[in-house]
Formats: structure tokens, C-alpha cells, sequence
């Protein structure tokens, strides 16, 4: 038993290989969830969120709506009323919304619903560098000012009003941000160099349903025609999670499996499809399902991350799994973040052979991993770290669970039921 000084860490034991084999559901999008609860803060009303993800990032941003005055209900884990006619937009949320990155959202949300808004700096996470000047560039721009007191980030306006904001980088962040605080603004806002995600025409579209007039999301230009007021009073269900459907398309492949993937969007999944049948798996797309299988070793690849549609940075670490057994040496170049092979280290450690230099990796392909005891850098490096422990030999003891924890619903379930021998265990 480890000492942590009497706190209980939890760890995940996962014994392998497995070829994972049957069906598995996908969940509702983190990434659209965590735009969609502080959008809700923009409605004098109420709104119902169906198919939202059971995640500790979910839970945090509902006890922040709390804290701000709206009056959350829960109907099941995974579908919630949220009330938001009365909102003190002046409550004390600097040490809750330091703590995930995505509280930034709230800066857009309550600049567009108060006209003012004081939050924590979002935190710093595990992947480099994470500015916010972007989404700074496209408040003022709308009219606010914004400061740095003490760690925490105000932004004011006594009006907001539309204009033209270029985005020097197509940033999903800065883009849903600005889309948040121009809803309610005077005019047309038009942004250009949009980011195309997803989760972006998910929030538009969750905006629009409440009676925002939001137009061009999905494409590289989006006009925010500004209303006077969302009333809300409408349902909406949250995308699934391209993502966690791309994990679980991946931990097919690594583990030399037959998934059939139930209730995701395939064409949001083309990129990680097509570098499938490179390496010689299979895919076959059917409606809103995907089976995806094969039972040899994949071929070697090259990949570089890229905005949607390129190749996912957030698969990159699930692709790094697959890659690490692949016939050959292949490349990963990582065109978003600057530090996001530290599980490489981690892979290494199960045998792998990765050599990571700044923003860009080489794989020569090993015949099979072998279990380790092994750390979770960021949630994706955990989704990856888990592939990796059921497809080696042996005994993966899988720590710092929290980060796996924020983003992926009843992970060790799934995979469970799909034949993956795993068990989360407090030591
Ligand atoms: N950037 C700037 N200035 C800004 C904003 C971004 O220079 O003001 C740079 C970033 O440093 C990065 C690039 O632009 O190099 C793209 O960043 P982006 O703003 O698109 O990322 P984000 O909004 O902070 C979201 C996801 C990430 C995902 C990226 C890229 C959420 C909450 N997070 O982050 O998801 O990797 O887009 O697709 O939506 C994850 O889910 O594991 C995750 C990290």
C-alpha cells in the first residue's frame, strides 16, 4: 500500500493482452458539454441538456452555475434542467474556476449575459503553453476591456457591439468564447479563420435552439446576428463524443480487436478512418455505427495533428498506442500542442520504443508491450495509457486516475464490457 499521507489512491489494475471484442455506447461530447453549461448562462430562462456526459469536468461546472445562482436539477446523471433567470454574476468563483481550463468560457458567457465578469485565470495544464489571447482580442474588440487583478481575469463592457474579428489561429476556445459573447450583442459579429470542430456547431446549434441567431458553424466564417434575449425553454441533446468514438476506434486497432462503435457521428471520425485502412485495419461505417477490426500487426505511419478535419490531437496519444506495435518506424508530429508526448516516457516504460524531441515522435514498431506500473499525464494520455495496458503481457497498474476521470464516462465499464480485464482498485 502506498503512503500518500493517509489520502486513498485509487489506480486502475488491467491485466492483457485482450483483443477487445462486442459493442460499446458513446457518450455525450465533453468538449461540447463544457461550452453548453456556461451558454445556458446566457438565457433568462430555463433550458433541459440531455445526453451530457457523467464526468467530474460536468460535475464542477454545474456547482459553478450554483454558485452563480442558477438552480441546477438533475434528472438522471446524464440529462439536467438548468434555471438561469436569476444570475449574481459577482459571486465568488476564483479558486473553483482556477482549477479546469474550460472555466474560460464563463468569461464570454457572462460578458454577453452582465457585462461584466471577474473569474480565475484558467489553470495551466499538461500540454504547454494554453494563451487566451485570441478570445482577449475578440472581447475588446467586441467593446470590453479586460484586466489581470490578482490572478483572476475581468473583463467589462458597458455594451457589447458586433464587428469583424480575424482569428490569427483557428482556436476552438477563442471561437466559442466569442460566439458566447456576441450572441446578445448590438449588430453582426463575423468570424473569420472559425474553427470548425464539432463541438462548435454543437454549441451553435444548442445557442440557436435557446433563440440565438448564429449562422456559418462548421465552416470557417460564423455570423452571430445579435438578439435581444435567449428565452430558452427548450431541450437540447449534446453531440456524441467524436473523441471518446475515436478512443475506442483506436483501442480496436492496439489490441488487435472487432468494436462495433454504437451512437456516434461517422463522418466527424474521417480523418481517424482513413489512417486506419492505412495501417491495414477495417472500418465500416453503417449509419451511427462503426465497427472497426483487425487482427494483425498495423503497418507503419505517418501522422501530423491537425484542426478538424485533420487528424485529432486528442487521438494523438491513443494513435501513439497503436503505432508503438506497428511494423516499422513511424512519425507523429503534433501540430496544436507544444508538449503532448509525455506519455510517451510512460509508453517506454512498457517496452515501447519512442523517441519524442519537442513537437514531433518516432515509433519503431515493437512486437508487443508489457505491463507497467504507469502515470497519467493528461486525459488523453490516460485514455491512451489504458489501451496500452490491455494490450500488453502482463500486469499495467494505471495511476493519477483523475485526469481519465474528467473526460471519459464509466471508462473501465466500457472497456470491461467488451471483454477488457480492468478494475479500479483504492490503495
Ligand atoms: N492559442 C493561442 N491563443 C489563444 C488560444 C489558443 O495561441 O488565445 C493556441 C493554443 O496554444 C494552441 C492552438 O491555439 O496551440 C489551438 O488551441 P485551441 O484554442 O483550439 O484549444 P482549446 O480551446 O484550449 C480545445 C479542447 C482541447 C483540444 C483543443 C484542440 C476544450 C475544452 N478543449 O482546447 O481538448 O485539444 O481544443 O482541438 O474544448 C482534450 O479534450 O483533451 C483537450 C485538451
Amino acid at each position: 500500500m502506498l503512503d500518500y499521507g493517509g489520502i486513498n489512491v485509487e489506480k486502475l489494475i488491467i491485466t492483457g493482452p485482450t483483443p477487445l471484442k462486442g459493442e460499446v455506447n458513446i457518450s455525450g461530447a465533453k468538449n461540447a458539454a463544457v461550452a453548453i453549461l456556461p451558454a445556458t448562462l446566457l438565457i433568462n430562462g430555463f433550458c433541459r441538456i440531455e445526453n451530457l456526459p457523467n464526468i467530474s469536468d460536468v460535475k464542477l461546472y454545474c456547482q459553478i452555475l450554483e454558485l452563480l445562482g442558477a438552480k441546477v436539477t438533475w434528472h438522471t446523471p446524464n440529462d439536467i434542467t438548468v434555471d438561469t433567470t436569476n444570475i449574481n454574476n459577482k459571486a465568488d468563483i476564483y479558486e473553483i474556476t482556477r482549477k479546469f481550463r474550460a472555466s474560460y468560457y464563463l468569461i464570454g458567457a457572462l460578458l454577453g449575459r452582465c457585462g461584466e465578469v471577474q473569474v480565475g485565470l484558467p489553470g495551466g495544464c499538461n500540454l504547454g503553453a494554453r494563451p487566451i489571447d485570441l478570445h482577449i482580442k475578440g472581447f475588446e474588440a467586441l467593446g470590453a476591456t479586460t484586466s489581470i487583478i490578482q490572478g483572476n481575469i475581468k473583463a467589462v463592457a458597458n455594451k457589447l457591439v458586433g464587428t469583424s474579428i480575424y482569428l490569427d489561429i483557428a482556436s476552438v476556445g477563442a471561437t466559442i468564447n466569442i460566439m458566447l459573447a456576441s450572441v446578445l450583442a448590438e449588430g453582426t459579429t463575423i468570424i473569420d479563420n472559425a474553427a470548425k470542430e464539432p463541438h462548435i456547431v454543437d454549441v451553435a446549434n444548442f445557442l440557436n435552439t435557446m433563440g440565438a441567431d448564429i449562422r456559418g458553424a462548421g465552416t470557417d466564417v460564423i455570423k452571430i446576428h445579435g438578439v435581444k434575449e435567449l428565452k430558452g425553454n427548450s431541450s437540447y441533446s449534446i453531440v456524441p463524443d467524436q473523441i471518446e468514438a475515436g478512443t475506442f476506434m483506436l483501442a480496436a486497432i492496439a489490441t488487435r480487436g472487432d468494436i462495433v462503435i454504437k451512437n456516434c457521428i461517422t463522418k466527424h471520425l474521417e480523418s481517424v478512418t482513413a489512417k486506419i485502412i492505412e495501417i491495414g485495419g477495417n472500418v465500416d461505417a453503417n449509419g451511427d455505427k462503426l465497427r472497426v477490426w483487425y487482427d494483425k500487426r498495423p503497418s507503419k505511419a505517418t501522422i501530423k495533428t491537425l484542426p478538424y478535419p485533420g487528424f485529432p490531437t486528442d487521438l494523438q496519444p491513443q494513435m501513439g498506442v497503436v503505432l508503438s506495435t506497428a511494423d516499422g518506424t513511424s512519425i507523429i508530429n503534433e501540430g496544436i500542442w507544444e508538449s503532448r508526448f509525455q506519455y510517451t516516457n510512460e509508453l517506454n516504460k512498457m517496452g515501447a520504443r519512442i523517441t519524442a524531441q519537442g513537437k514531433s515522435a518516432f515509433f519503431e514498431g515493437v512486437d508487443f508491450l508489457v505491463g507497467a506500473p504507469v502515470y497519467v499525464t493528461d486525459l488523453r494520455a490516460g485514455a491512451a495509457l489504458i489501451i496500452a495496458g490491455i494490450s500488453a503481457e502482463g500486469v499495467t497498474e494505471v495511476y493519477n486516475l483523475e485526469h481519465i476521470d474528467r473526460g471519459y464516462e464509466n471508462i473501465e465499464e466500457k472497456f470491461r464490457k467488451i471483454g477488457a480485464n480492468i478494475k479500479r482498485v483504492v490503495e
